[in-house]
């Protein structure tokens, strides 16, 4: 296939599809950028740039033998923008300071709009940052505003090797400073070249100050090797290890302590719970996994593989349901809701994969399964709703861990995890994420020779608190 969006080969292009890479350097990362979203051959037109490297920018410019210009000064079509914000943006900076600095970006972006090549994007690398007991979401603000603008495409995790250590204090919960994101955008028919003005709450609501202070050892990206499924886990389409949740249990709960899962699948984060002398309980829709997951807690339990008897539950029953009396007194919630209704996307690479096998591809047709609802934002609304209602049924200072990624159906992104963080704002105190990095599965070629559209790879675990009344 004729290679239309840039110069580099399969090779080149294949790494680079991965949502997630371990950060070298500064030059590396611009290499690796400007080389992907950029052709000099037939386009020859610049290559824009805002930060502090410009000259770092410029020499990588030449070398592919393109010509670079300051954003602010653009004056041309552009082949290519990319925003550095890390410099601008440090654990000091307050909301005030960081909203004028996106006013600035969003203006020039605005400015520059009838500027940017038609299909050609936009990255800007910065990070979400804890001030204090403060946590502000800046990128993932920033990201929404940009997409008011241009069309949001892709978000990659740039992960730094040896900052998984808080630094800023010890008190809080650990900063998320061991990775940046690169929030990408472009230019096409969808994009509407204006702020519109809507009002986004990640950093307006009133739910940025976390009041009570756990020190977390979970670093703020990891990659997990989980252990080949057996025959009854396979038959689930979506489930997560138990190392996952054992990690965030340990952190978050003491032995003896209840912890629940308001989607089970098939048990993992009951069985985990039990397996490190914690009670696990739940709820599932659907009775085939329900008994699954029942039957696996009921085998650790009964055929010798544990000392202690802790108790466990795994209810059959719709979570929007779920009341006081259904369980014990609930301390901590992990969990992991369907990816809206992905499953039921047949064409989807590993659900073509499923198919050939015979396994089931999605976790049933019922409607009151939240995997079938059409549309997004009333499943967005749903998962509010029941994370609400459990939040209610906890105690203030609580947590809770919820496993997403974001999502891109036919062509669109929906930024699954931030949409949802966003909601439950309104109401919990939003900790800082950490990633889940998988690194087992094999890199797929979408979009090669056409456009950028990354594997997602990097798994969001989302951390909440409950707020004193
Ligand atoms: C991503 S899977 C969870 C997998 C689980 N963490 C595991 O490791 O097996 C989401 C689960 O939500 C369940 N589900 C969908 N709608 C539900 C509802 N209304 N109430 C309860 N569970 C529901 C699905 O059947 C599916 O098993």
């Amino acid at each position: 296939m004729k290679n239309k969006f840039n110069l580099i080969t399969s090779k080149e292009w294949l790494p680079f599809q991965k949502s997630w890479f371990r950060f070298d350097n500064d030059e590396r990362l611009y290499r690796d950028n400007i080389r992907f979203f950029t052709k000099a051959d037939e386009l020859n037109q610049p290559i824009a740039y805002y930060g502090p490297s410009y000259d770092l920018f410029e020499k990588i410019a030449k070398e592919n033998s393109l010509s670079s210009i300051a954003l602010e000064n653009l004056d041309t079509d552009a082949q290519f923008v990319m925003i550095d914000l890390r410099g601008q943006i440090s654990l000091s900076t307050s909301l005030a300071e960081y909203s004028e600095l996106r006013d600035k970006i969003l203006s020039l972006l605005e400015n520059n709009f009838n500027r940017v090549l038609n299909r050609r994007f936009i990255a800007i690398f910065m990070p979400n940052i804890q001030n204090g007991p403060h946590y502000y979401a800046y990128a993932w603000d920033m990201a929404e505003y940009v997409s008011q603008i241009y069309s949001l495409k892709d978000d990659k995790i740039a992960c730094y090797d040896g900052q998984t250590a808080p630094v800023n204090n010890n008190e809080y919960f650990t900063p998320s400073n061991s990775f940046i994101y690169c929030l990408y955008f472009r230019k096409d028919e969808f994009s509407k070249g204006k702020r519109n003005g809507e009002k986004y709450h990640f950093l307006t609501s009133h739910n940025t100050q976390i009041k009570h202070p756990v020190y977390s050892e979970i670093p703020g990206w990891f990659i997990l090797k989980p252990q080949p499924r057996n025959k009854k886990e396979i038959l689930h389409p979506a489930k997560y290890p138990e190392d996952l949740v054992k990690m965030y249990i340990r952190t978050f709960t003491k032995e003896g302590d209840n912890v629940f899962d308001p989607m089970s699948g098939t048990g993992s984060t009951e069985l985990g719970a039990l397996q490190i002398g914690r009670n696990g309980y739940g709820a599932e829709l659907s009775d085939f996994f329900a008994d699954i997951a029942n039957g696996r807690c009921n085998d650790f339990i009964n055929n010798g593989q544990s000392d202690k008897k802790n108790s466990f539950l795994i209810l059959n029953k719709d979570a929007r349901l779920i009341t006081q009396k259904d369980f014990p007194p609930i301390d901590y919630m992990v969990t992991s809701p369907p990816y809206w209704n992905m499953l039921n996307m047949k064409g989807a690479e590993n659900q073509a994969k499923r198919i050939e096998k015979g396994l089931m591809t999605n976790y049933s047709d019922a409607p009151d399964d939240l995997g079938n609802i059409e549309n997004y934002w009333a499943f967005i609304n749903s998962l509010k709703e029941i994370y609400l209602n459990i939040a209610s049924l906890m105690k203030p200072g609580g947590y809770m861990t919820i496993v997403v990624k974001n999502i891109k159906k036919k062509g669109t992104n929906y930024p699954y995890a931030w949409d949802l963080a966003h909601v439950l704002q309104e109401k919990l105190i939003l900790l800082p994420e950490n990633f889940w990095c998988q690194d087992d599965i094999p890199i797929a070629p979408f979009g090669y020779g056409n456009t950028w559209v990354s594997n997602t790879f990097h798994q969001y675990c989302l951390n909440f608190q409950i707020p004193d009344e």
